[in-house]
């Protein structure tokens, strides 16, 4: 039966991670995988997850399976974090959590319940969107549709344009927003902007489906909600994905959760038993690691000042990369504008390089991004700025 399978070329992602792993170029540099890396190029584990770690294992007296919704602490602490402290949605009993294997988890069992809710439905997403999204939302079963977003020429958001599609949607569709830290763009709706897309949804009766995968990497972890939890106090319904992956540093433990708003408590009822169904049609229950680390250190308050201080040193981090990636190009040359990286915000920036200049890049200076020219800022040295700036400005 195997034998009609053909052979599959390496994701364009994780494909770059592979070559940059084989190369022996003392000088490369990985700007692919969205993964955050500390100055010595190291993914760390925050200290705040290792205390919480520590913890667990003293804690923990058996391995018997999780409640199928997932660990109940950490689905009350995700809900806290995601919709802040006492968010009317919440406080209704509309809302309704479970976890997740991961973002992409979160995301597919998401998909899975809006197909049963109404098969075939559209999806609309924005161009670009993480790469992803569409095997992950379309192998459910749902349509998906594009709406305009980001403006290469200008490295701005074209909103004009991507309000004016959002004004044709038929009502009863979805549409995926990316709560912060847009992926692959860097480019995020500002708060007006976003008053401006609920006015429509409310308006045309359409649904957010709103992905939160960066939630405290761009402005701060209550900034970076405000879109989804405005959107909750006018919407009546709505989804929200949350990866734990990036804010934690917990992607291999694929820990996520994903978040139902429904326009009653009867609907939130009968909805929650609907996402438990889906999700023991794939997995049964999703892993405990992650998301028993996420419960104790949103219910430890030291530990929460520990991981909020290191996620701030993190998103800091980045910010100043930045700004020192805009200043080392500018120094270089100034025929090419690079000021839009440090406005941008999150892991990502496009750098507006032909595919040609990508591949010299990485073929002559061991530098790996995707063929879109995406560069992951967190994969950027101090010690390594220089060598990058001046590769980018000689493949110019
Ligand atoms: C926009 C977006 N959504 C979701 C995810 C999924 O994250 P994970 O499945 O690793 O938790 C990612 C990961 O890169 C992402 O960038």
């Amino acid at each position: 039966m195997f034998e009609v399978l053909p052979l599959l070329p390496n994701d364009p992602i994780l494909g770059l991670s592979i070559a940059y792993a084989n190369d022996v170029n003392a000088d490369k540099v990985d700007l692919g995988v969205g993964v955050y890396k500390n100055d010595s190029g190291q993914t760390p584990i925050m200290k705040a997850v290792a205390e919480a770690e520590k913890l667990r294992i003293a804690r923990d007296i058996t391995k018997a399976y999780t409640p199928p919704a997932g660990v109940p602490g950490a689905n009350e602490a995700s809900t806290r974090l995601v919709f802040g402290a006492e968010h009317p949605a919440v406080a209704a009993g509309r809302v309704r959590t479970v976890q997740a294997p991961g973002g992409c988890g979160a995301l597919r069992v998401a998909a899975e319940l809006i197909q049963r809710a109404k098969p075939g439905a559209t999806l609309w997403v924005s161009t670009p969107t993480w790469a992803n999204h569409m095997p992950l939302l379309g192998s459910a079963g749902l349509k998906l549709r594009e709406y305009p977003y980001y403006d290469y020429a200008s490295h701005n958001i074209n909103f004009a344009a991507m309000l004016a599609t959002f004004n044709e949607i038929p009502r009863g569709d979805l549409v995926l927003l990316h709560a912060c830290c847009h992926n692959p763009s860097g480019a995020d709706l500002t708060n007006a902007q976003w008053d401006q897309v609920a006015d429509v949804l409310v308006e045309r009766g359409i649904i957010p489906f709103v992905d939160m995968a960066y939630q405290g990497f761009g402005e701060g972890l209550e900034e970076d909600a405000y879109g989804l939890r405005m959107l909750a106090n006018r919407v009546p319904e709505m989804i929200v994905a949350n990866s734990f992956s990036k804010n934690f540093g917990l992607y291999r433990e694929r820990a996520a959760s994903l978040s139902l708003v429904f326009a009653d408590t009867r609907q939130a009822d009968a909805g929650f038993s609907q996402v438990l169904n889906v999700a023991r049609a794939i997995y049964s229950m999703p892993p405990a690691h992650g998301s028993t680390i996420v419960d104790i250190i949103l219910h430890s308050d030291e530990l929460t000042r520990l991981w909020q201080s290191e996620l701030t040193q993190m998103r800091e981090r980045i910010a100043g990369l930045r700004v020192h990636l805009v200043q080392s190009l500018s120094s270089l040359q100034q025929t090419r504008d690079f000021s839009f990286i440090a406005k941008e915000r999150g892991m990502f920036s496009f750098l507006g390089l032909t595919v040609e200049q990508v591949r010299k890049l990485k073929s002559d200076y061991s530098i790996y991004m995707t063929d879109t020219s995406r560069i992951s800022v967190a994969g950027l040295t101090k010690e390594k700025m220089d060598y990058v700036a001046k590769a980018i400005v000689a493949v110019l």
